[in-house]
């Protein structure tokens, strides 16, 4: 029931037009894009739109984002474009930037959850753009079973969607492996609504400051402008443990803590950006590049690998680092150690 698609080589035509044919019927297609895999159905076909809330397990309230290949598609969707969107997406698109604006007529209700507003990229990946352009524009969440880690291979999207989805195109790891920066340019001020593949230093660079969300910082407010941020997100099915604070201190703390757990019986994993010795360990890479392309796959590796416990160790917040604390953050559902 579900066609999987190899395009490690790269782009092949005929197989490009069974994706595209699935996607025009109203089926759902998992698709690769630079910041992770994407669970794709026709944006503008309510149905279709409608299966992907159903085979993801997602809330009908948390809307998705509509993946678009040429920038004047933007005016289909929204219905105004202020000056800094412009501005942004003639800079940063294709890329791992995702815009809030005013919402146009022709996007159905649930696509946007209700709201008055649309979410709105073009994603930097010729597979995905390629797939969009030769049909229409594409609603995507990332393609995980809601509150799982976001899948940065076809093999997690495989894990939870084979036999639940009509197409899943495998092109490799995605690059960048955190999802895209959600910024809303919808109310007074730019407002970040998510942290993502595009640092927040380089939408500053070019529009001046941003506000953040408090909901980004984890403290509890009001949901209605992000309603992403109230879900249980990114977690493993094992425990895990989010250890921050001076790099000499967390190192200390992290191997107090396997000890710790261990004494107790329990099967400890590590993810972390330094050697420590655990029942099992996966190295996150140094550099914030590095580490936000594999957050997600440690988190996942360890659960196949039957930890009971997950210690993360935390990491600076600039750059990457800002998305990457955020997910880590999250999938500790905000059990943090201070070091
Ligand atoms: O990189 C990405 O953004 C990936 C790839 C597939 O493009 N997609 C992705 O989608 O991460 P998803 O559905 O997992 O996350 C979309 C986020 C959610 O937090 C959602 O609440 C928020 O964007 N969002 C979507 N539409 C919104 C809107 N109109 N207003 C506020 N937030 C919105
Ligand atoms: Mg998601």
């Amino acid at each position: 029931m579900t066609v999987v698609i190899n395009m490690r080589d790269g782009i092949d035509e005929r197989k490009l037009a069974v994706a595209v044919r699935f996607i025009l019927d109203g089926k759902l297609v998992a698709f690769p894009t630079e910041t992770v895999y994407g669970l794709g159905a026709d944006a503008l076909n309510e149905k279709a739109v409608r299966r992907i809330f159903e085979a993801k397990g997602r809330p009908a309230d948390n809307p998705l984002i509509v993946h678009i290949a040429r920038f004047d598609d933007l005016y289909l969707l929204a219905r105004d474009v202020p000056g800094e969107a412009k501005v942004l997406a003639r800079k940063f698109w294709p890329g791992p930037l995702t815009l809030v604006l005013p919402r146009g007529e022709g996007v159905p209700d649930v696509t946007t959850g209700g709201l008055d507003t649309v979410a709105v990229r073009m994603p930097a990946h010729p597979i995905a753009l390629a797939l969009i352009r030769e049909s229409t524009p594409v609603a995507a969440p990332s393609a995980n079973i809601s509150g799982k880690p976001s899948p940065t291979l076809a093999e997690h999207v495989v894990d939870d969607f084979y036999g639940r989805i009509e197409c899943i195109i495998d092109a490799g790891e995605t690059r960048i492996g955190v999802e895209s920066t959600v910024l809303d340019l919808s109310s007074e001020k730019p407002t970040l609504l998510r942290p993502g593949g595009l640092p927040l230093e380089e939408i500053e660079g070019v529009i001046g400051e941003v506000r953040i969300h408090p909901a980004v910082r984890g403290e509890l407010v009001e949901v209605a402008r992000a309603p992403g941020m109230k879900y249980r997100h990114y977690s493993p099915n094992a425990q895990v443990i989010l250890v921050e604070g001076p790099r000499d201190r967390v190192r200390d703390r992290v191997t107090m803590l396997v000890e710790e757990y261990r004494s107790r019986g329990l099967r400890v994993g590590v993810m972390a950006t330094r050697e420590y010795d655990a029942d099992e360990f996966v190295h996150l890479g140094s550099t914030d590049v590095e580490v936000a392309r594999n957050v997600f796959r440690a988190l996942r590796e360890l659960d196949k690998r039957d930890v009971d416990i997950i210690i993360a160790e935390g990491v600076d917040e600039k750059g990457l680092g800002f998305a990457v604390m955020n997910r880590l953050r999250k999938a500790a559902g905000y059990r943090i150690v201070w070091a």
